[in-house]
């Protein structure tokens, strides 16, 4: 783990909008927080949906989610503690345990599982969308698990430290880079009374979930199990997140596409169109 200066920022984003995660289920009775959905898919274009799982009663988590597909986008799976077991339509198999990432262009198509494999103990991390150009949506299928120890991890002077999934922070590469949506996705640690910048290009939605602790960007307190949606301020370079307790969160930002969302379920694509094709070629068995 390297240390790095962190950059004084010309000045930080604000917080355009607090948004309370709701409580649902979803694959074969998860019990999960949705914290990015529907409305806000257009705001935060190209992220569609983010699911915050976490819970020591195997109830909540022990059925998975069996067999369901995905067409037309890209799914980012985060473990922070637990072990997933997927398998998919093409013959492909593995095993994300805590820390680990498991990265997965649906393209245009895949079925797959995503099954717990423990019976007890906590089970704890985030299921992120982020949606593909015109162009990639009918790509190949592809995906690629990330063990924890291949995720680079910095700290600063303060102690904070950073993992870096995805994009570019403080000088430190992730482990994936995406073209188009270029995203950037950090799981940061900050000690209470500590603060942590890292830029962010101005034409890139963004937003931040605080998942343990609180903390405050400018005037605005992010409290634990709520998203702050970051302003676009033109003149904003980046954003300082200052802790009011030892706090962990992750910033997500990407260069949206400006492209029509059409969503049905496990399908994202620009048209009804295609959205019809989409299930005509699932209920075909045409699907990868
Ligand atoms: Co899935």
């Amino acid at each position: 783990m390297g240390t790095t200066t962190q950059i004084t920022l010309h000045q930080s984003r604000t917080i355009e909008q607090l948004v309370k995660g709701v409580a649902t289920s979803d694959g074969a009775g998860v019990n999960l927080t949705r914290v990015l959905s529907g409305k806000l898919q257009q705001r935060l274009d190209p992220f569609l949906m983010l699911d915050a799982f976490g819970s020591d009663n195997p109830d909540d988590y022990i059925a998975g989610f069996p067999d369901h597909p995905h067409r037309g986008f890209e799914t980012v799976t985060y473990m922070l503690a637990g072990r997933m077991r997927h398998r998919d339509s093409a013959g492909h198999e593995g095993l994300l345990d805590d820390g680990g990432v498991q990265w997965m262009t649906a393209g245009r198509g895949v079925i797959h599982s995503e099954i717990p494999e423990q019976e007890d103990g906590v089970m704890e991390g985030f299921q992120l969308w982020i949606n593909l150009p015109a162009q990639r949506k009918m790509a190949e299928p592809w995906y690629k698990d990330y063990s924890s120890a291949s995720i680079p991890e910095y700290s600063s002077a303060e102690n904070v430290t950073v993992r870096v999934i995805s994009g570019s922070s403080n000088g430190v590469d992730g482990v994936i880079t995406r073209e188009v949506t270029e995203p950037l996705y950090i799981d940061i640690h900050i000690p209470a009374g500590a603060e942590f910048s890292t830029a962010i290009a101005a034409s890139h939605n963004a937003f931040i979930y605080v998942y343990r602790g609180a903390l405050t960007v400018g005037d605005t307190q992010v409290e634990s199990r709520y998203m702050g949606i970051l302003s676009n301020t033109p003149e904003a370079d980046g954003v300082t997140l200052k802790a009011s307790e030892d706090t962990r969160v992750i910033l997500l930002a990407a260069k949206p596409l400006n492209e029509p969302i059409v969503q049905y379920g496990p399908f994202v694509m620009n048209t009804q169109e295609e959205i019809h094709q989409a299930l005509d070629d699932f209920r075909n068995g045409r699907f990868a």
